[in-house]
């Protein structure tokens, strides 16, 4: 991805305008959402040295933040992103569980993709849902107290409705 959509770019626009000017780099993260999302659910090099100029900033300064944070993709993904929270709260209420039921399900291991490119399993730290434990995230879904039996009722619907988890959340 070498530009934003004719459907983004008044979003990028808009905020980009939030911001005074000359600190546009506040709108980095946002943007790389955007990004993302039309890049197929990854940020290539080439996407990131898109958002650096439109932002007027060293590519290296957008490579530090996608690389810090676990919602970005630096590699191809699969349509379905399935984000497991592996932290403390998660694993005592059966996050292990939850990852060998996808582990065995999918037929790939965390941070790997289904040779169709139908899903990629992730595991990520604490996604701040800890009440709820265990919690995964798809996209910008959020699923909480996530039984086996759960799992399994949303993974055949993801299936069946060929998920895609990489959408843009300013639309
Ligand atoms: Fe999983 Fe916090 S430990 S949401």
């Amino acid at each position: 991805m070498t530009e934003f959509s004719t459907e983004s770019l008044p979003i990028v626009n808009r905020i980009l305008k939030q911001y005074p000017e000359g600190k546009q780099k506040s709108a980095l993260l946002p943007l790389l959402h955007i990004a993302q999302a039309e890049n197929q659910g990854w940020l290539s090099a080439e996407t990131m040295d898109y958002v650096a100029s439109l932002l007027k900033i060293q590519p290296i300064e957008v490579y530090e933040v996608a690389s810090f944070y676990s919602m970005f993709n630096l590699q191809p993904v699969g349509n379905c992103v399935i984000e497991v929270c592996q932290t403390g709260p998660c694993w005592l209420n059966g996050a292990e569980e939850l990852l060998a039921y996808f582990t065995d399900r999918l037929g790939i291991k965390a941070g790997e993709t289904t040779p169709d490119g139908k899903f990629t399993l992730k595991t990520v730290e604490c996604l701040a849902a800890c009440g709820n434990a265990p919690v995964i995230q798809v996209g910008t879904e959020y699923f909480e107290n996530v039984s086996k039996m759960k799992a399994e009722e949303l993974l055949n619907k993801w299936q069946l409705e060929n998920k895609i988890s990489h959408t843009n959340p300013y639309l």
